[in-house]
């Protein structure tokens, strides 16, 4: 039943997206043409793209903790690698749009809520290395692969904090003073993903891009992005379905666009 109504959500996206010559703002339209449809088949996707290949064939099972929603695919507490990696990582095309906005608005703070496997995580830090990702997870054995992998690929501008977000965000985000771009991507409920974006706000600047994900897996994530559109401090807001992006610069006039991805 969860997957029809689903199935209806992104038909709808269908009929309603528009394309590059709706945007009406000269900063979407170079949002759209530039990082949208930009292309990021660089050496280090291919890497990222390599890693996935492999955690997606690993039999070792792990023990997971659920501090979240948990998934609309597989609830158990212990995991394959291989079906994690299948099932909450984001696949190769919303990773490298990530990694293109990393490299387009080349944000120095990221903050990135739910890591999982580490491999979105690698997408924002491989993109600009002189960028400090700040990824939070809380599945104890889900980091240490992660910070595995994180090793592996060399990649040395992560952090990884742990434990449930409602320890650890105010706190970290006290010591990091200002976050230029934040990924909410885990605990996908409405009043828990309103609460992080009101928390992240009070450490956001004029420039900062927030993007949140699954935006339109159930009634209180649409209920959570129709709340954020309608902050005071978002501006311009863009729908992918599967991505909702927000900026909150002043410049820009209020406006929601759903775009084809
Ligand atoms: C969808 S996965 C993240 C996928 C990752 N961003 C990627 O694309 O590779 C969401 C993660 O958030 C974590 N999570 C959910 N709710 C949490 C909470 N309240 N505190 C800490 N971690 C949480 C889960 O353990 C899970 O690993």
């Amino acid at each position: 039943m969860k997957t029809l109504i689903f199935i209806k959500r992104y038909i709808k996206y269908l009929l309603v997206a528009k394309n590059k010559h709706s945007a009406q703002s000269p900063f979407l339209y170079e949002f759209i043409t530039k990082v949208l449809n930009g292309n990021s088949d660089d050496e280090n996707c291919k890497i990222i793209e390599n890693l996935r290949k492999e955690l997606c064939q690993l039999n070792q099972i792990i023990e997971i903790t659920d501090f979240g929603a948990g998934s609309h695919v597989n609830n158990a507490k212990k995991r394959k690698v291989k079906d994690v990696a299948k099932n909450s990582s984001k696949n190769s095309k919303f990773g490298k749009l990530l990694y293109r906005i990393v490299q387009f608005y080349k944000p120095q703070n990221i903050l990135e809520l739910g890591t999982s496997l580490g491999i979105s995580t690698l997408y924002l830090a491989k993109a600009e290395e002189a960028s400090k990702v700040h990824t939070f997870e809380g599945c104890l054995e889900t980091i240490k692969i992660a910070k595995q992998n994180f090793n592996n690929l060399d990649a040395k501008n992560i952090t990884v904090t742990s434990g449930d977000f409602q320890n650890t965000l105010q706190k970290k985000l006290k010591e990091i003073t200002t976050i230029d771009l934040a990924f909410i991507d885990g605990n996908h409920q409405e009043q828990p993903t309103i609460r992080y974006f009101k928390e992240c706000l009070k450490y956001a600047n004029n420039d900062t891009i927030f993007i949140f994900d699954d935006i339109h897996w159930s009634k209180g994530m649409q209920n959570a992005w129709e709340h954020i559109k309608s902050d005071k401090k978002t501006t311009l807001t863009v729908d992918l379905f599967y991505l909702g992006i927000v900026f909150i610069k002043s410049e820009l006039s209020k406006e929601h666009y759903t775009i084809r991805f």
